[in-house]
């Protein structure tokens, strides 16, 4: 089988040697600042991903979409040959036919990075979208000034089968699962979390027989971003207590007796990113008016 093109062996050295001088990232020259050409920095996976001031310059898996490979195969006298004639080493015939290859071959950069300096924290080493970041933002300024809490101090909700952790080492927020209780778990023991509501991001009761009694205590949870009610008997008598979640973001009402007379109330709920519905009582033409007034929110129905 014919070996793919390795990019950081055979592309990067021709990059490197034919297109950085002009395309690297700002740098002092002579006391002053040089920018990359066409605000296009090469000297980067991402960078090369984010393209140029005028948009992508790589689209993977299609070389002829590509001017990071069609400009290079222009003729020499063209005004937009890359590099342009004179001011580098062009890339020789066989060079164009490999670089054609990477791109149509998908452009895996394999394990190589390059220069991360500059790198927007929404994109990955490799370019791509890293989609939790908006809500990595929430959970940082969620956490500014909140102290954070022992685990004694939720041995409550340990003992009522709910299980407690921090989001991550140095967060003080917290997550509580009761799903694995399941039907053994009721109000009351979801009431345990009260004393450490203040520091709740993540809050999963689903298949628990927790019912609308228990949104007494779910809307105290000011910090909470993601709520996972799928599987219980939640209904429509006091959803409306979430409105006032403003860091909201997720809320899972798969299988719960949730309808259309919960409309209004969800979409008072501007801040949901993402909501579930499916096997609620939820029509369908509900959904879609939820859609419509949620512009942010991915709404699953089915
Ligand atoms: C001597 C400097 C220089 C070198 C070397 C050079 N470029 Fe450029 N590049 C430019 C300039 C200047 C522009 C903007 C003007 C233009 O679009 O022709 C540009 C624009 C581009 C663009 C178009 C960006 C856009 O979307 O507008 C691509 C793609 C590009 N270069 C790729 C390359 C590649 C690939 C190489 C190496 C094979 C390379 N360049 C080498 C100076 C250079």
């Amino acid at each position: 089988m014919a070996q793919k093109v390795d990019f950081e062996k055979q592309i990067w050295p021709l990059v490197e040697r034919s297109c950085v001088k002009c395309h690297k990232v700002p740098h002092e020259e002579n006391g002053k600042t040089v920018k990359p050409k066409a605000a296009l920095r090469l000297d980067g996976a991402w960078a090369i991903m984010a393209g140029s001031e005028d948009g992508a310059v790589l689209v993977k898996g299609k070389s002829a979409e590509s001017s990071l490979f069609t400009r290079t195969a222009l003729p020499k006298d063209d005004d937009e040959v890359m590099p342009p004639d004179g001011k580098a080493d062009p890339l020789t015939p066989a060079e164009q036919e490999l670089l054609k290859k990477w791109i149509d071959e998908g452009a895996d950069f394999g394990g190589w990075v390059g220069n991360v300096v500059g790198k927007p924290k929404e994109v990955s080493n490799s370019g791509e979208k890293i989609p939790v970041s908006e809500i990595q933002e929430l959970y940082k300024s969620l956490a500014e000034g909140l102290s954070p809490l022992k685990e004694e101090q939720w041995k409550a909700v340990t003992a009522a089968g709910g299980r407690v952790q921090t989001l991550s080492d140095t967060s003080p927020l917290l997550s509580a699962d009761f799903r694995l209780v399941g039907k053994d778990a009721d109000d009351a023991d979801l009431a345990t979390i009260a004393p450490i509501g203040a520091n709740i991001a993540d809050l999963n009761v689903s298949d628990t027989a927790v019912t609308d009694a228990s949104m007494a205590v779910i809307s105290k949870l000011e910090r909470l971003v993601r709520l996972d009610l799928h599987g219980t008997q939640i209904g429509d008598a006091q959803l409306g207590a979430l409105s006032g979640l403003k860091n909201l973001r997720y809320l899972n009402l798969y299988g719960t007796q949730v309808s259309d007379a919960s409309l209004e109330k969800l979409k008072a709920m501007k801040s949901l990113t993402n909501l579930f519905l499916w096997e609620s009582k939820v029509t369908e033409a509900g959904a879609k008016s939820l859609e419509k007034a949620l512009p942010k929110a991915r709404v699953s129905f089915k």
